[in-house]
C-alpha cells in the first residue's frame, strides 16, 4: 500500500561538460543530422570530473532545498543507478555520507531505465510501512563509462546526469495507480555485463568488457508497446480524472512520436528534454520532471504521468497529482559545481 505522500521537492544535477554530436562526428562514423534525424539528440552532458555518486549526492541537497526539508526530516534514501561507483556501500549509502544524515534506511534499486519509477513506488511504499516523515529518490547515472566509444549505433544515445525528488507525507493522496513489471530479456537486448577477474580455483579468462550492448530495433519495439501498455493502464485506470501530461522516459524522440500517434495524444502532452541530454537511463525521468517544473511546463493542479522501461527488461508507470506552487525564481540549478 502507498503511504498518502506528495512531491514536495525536485531537482537535477548533469555534469558540465556538454558534448554536440558535431563532436561524435570525430570519434565514429556518424553524422549530427544522422542522430538529430533518428533520435531527436542533439547534444549531451558527459561526466569529466563528476561521478555518478557526486552528482546523486548535490541533487539531493538541490532536492531538500527545493522542498524547503531539512536533513533531518529523511527517514529514507533509495537511489536508483546501474552505473554507482562501488559495488557496495550502495550509492545510498554515500548520498547519506554527502548529506550528513545519520540514520535513515538506504538502499539502492536496480531497475535500467525504469528505475527510478521502481525507486518512487518503493519510497512510497517504505514510508507507509516505516511511518517516515520524508523520503528521498535520487537516480544519477554515468552511462557514458559504459558506453563503446568506438560504437556509433549505441555511444551516440546516452548521457550522463542525476534527478532527484523528495517525497513526504500529504492529507490527501498524491500518488496514485503505481504500476511495476519485468519480464525476462531473452534475447539479452540491452545488457552491460560486469568485469569477473579469475580466482585461484577458477583461473579461465573472462573476456566481459563491461560495454554496454543493445539491439536497438527489439529494444525500440519493446519500448514502443511497454510505453502503450502503460499508459492505456493508468488511463483506464484514471477513469473520470484523466492525466493531461505525460513525462516518459527519454531513449528516443521518436519513440515518443510513435506512442503519441498510436494512442492519439497530442505532443504537446509529452514533455521532451532528450535533444539536450540523450538517454541518461534512471536519471530521465528525474531531470524530464526538474526541468518541466522549472519552466513552469507542470503547473500545481497537474495530472502528470510518468512512464518507464528498460533493460530487465522492465517497464512502470505511475501518475501523480502536481502540487508543488509555482517555482521561485533562483531556487535550484542543474548543472554539476
Ligand atoms: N550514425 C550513422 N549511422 C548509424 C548510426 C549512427 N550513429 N547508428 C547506426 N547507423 C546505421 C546502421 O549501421 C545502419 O546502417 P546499414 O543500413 O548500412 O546497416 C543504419 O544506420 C540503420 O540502422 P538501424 O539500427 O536500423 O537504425 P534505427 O533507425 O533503428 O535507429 C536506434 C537505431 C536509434 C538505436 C533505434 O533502433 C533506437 O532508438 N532503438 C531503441 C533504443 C533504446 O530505446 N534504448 C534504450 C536502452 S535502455 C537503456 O537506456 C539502458
Amino acid at each position: 500500500m502507498l503511504a498518502e505522500v506528495e512531491l514536495a521537492g525536485i531537482s537535477s544535477c548533469v555534469p558540465k561538460r556538454v558534448v554536440t554530436n558535431k563532436e561524435l562526428e570525430a570519434l565514429v562514423d556518424t553524422s549530427d543530422e544522422w542522430i538529430i534525424k533518428r533520435t531527436g539528440i542533439r547534444s549531451r552532458h558527459i561526466a569529466v570530473e563528476e561521478t555518478a555518486n557526486s552528482m546523486a549526492g548535490l541533487a539531493c541537497k538541490r532536492a531538500l532545498a527545493s522542498a524547503g526539508i531539512s536533513k533531518e526530516a529523511v527517514g529514507i534514501i533509495i537511489a536508483c543507478t546501474v552505473t554507482g561507483e562501488n559495488l557496495t556501500p550502495s550509492m545510498a549509502g554515500s548520498v547519506q555520507k554527502a548529506l550528513g544524515v545519520k540514520t535513515c534506511a538506504a538502499m539502492d534499486v536496480s531497475a535500467g531505465c525504469t528505475g527510478f519509477i521502481y525507486g518512487l513506488i518503493t519510497a512510497a511504499s517504505l514510508m507507509h510501512t516505516l511511518k517516515a516523515e520524508a523520503a528521498l529518490v535520487v537516480a544519477s547515472e554515468t552511462l557514458s563509462k559504459y558506453a563503446d566509444w568506438s560504437d556509433r549505433a549505441t555511444c551516440v544515445l546516452f548521457g550522463d546526469g542525476a534527478g532527484a525528488a523528495v517525497l513526504t507525507r500529504s492529507e490527501k493522496p498524491m500518488m496514485h495507480f503505481p504500476m511495476l513489471c519485468a519480464s525476462p530479456d531473452e534475447a539479452d537486448v540491452i545488457v552491460i555485463k560486469k568485469e569477473e577477474r579469475p580466482t585461484p580455483f577458477n583461473k579461465k579468462i573472462n573476456t566481459n568488457t563491461e560495454y554496454l550492448r543493445m539491439k536497438g530495433r527489439e529494444v525500440f519495439e519493446y519500448a514502443v508497446s511497454a510505453m502503450e501498455d502503460a499508459l492505456n493502464a493508468l488511463s483506464l485506470k484514471c477513469g473520470s480524472k484523466p492525466f493531461t501530461k505525460i513525462i516518459p522516459h527519454q531513449a528516443n524522440a521518436k519513440i515518443i512520436d510513435y506512442v503519441a500517434r498510436a494512442m492519439n495524444l497530442r505532443p504537446e502532452q509529452f514533455f521532451v528534454n532528450i535533444d539536450e541530454y540523450a538517454n541518461t537511463s534512471s536519471a530521465t525521468i528525474p531531470t524530464a520532471l526538474a526541468d518541466a517544473y522549472q519552466s513552469g511546463w507542470l503547473e500545481e493542479g497537474d495530472r502528470v504521468a510518468l512512464v518507464g522501461f528498460g533493460s530487465g527488461l522492465t517497464s512502470g508507470g505511475v501518475v501523480i497529482d502536481w502540487t508543488m506552487p509555482k517555482k521561485r525564481s533562483g531556487e535550484n540549478g542543474r548543472t554539476y559545481n
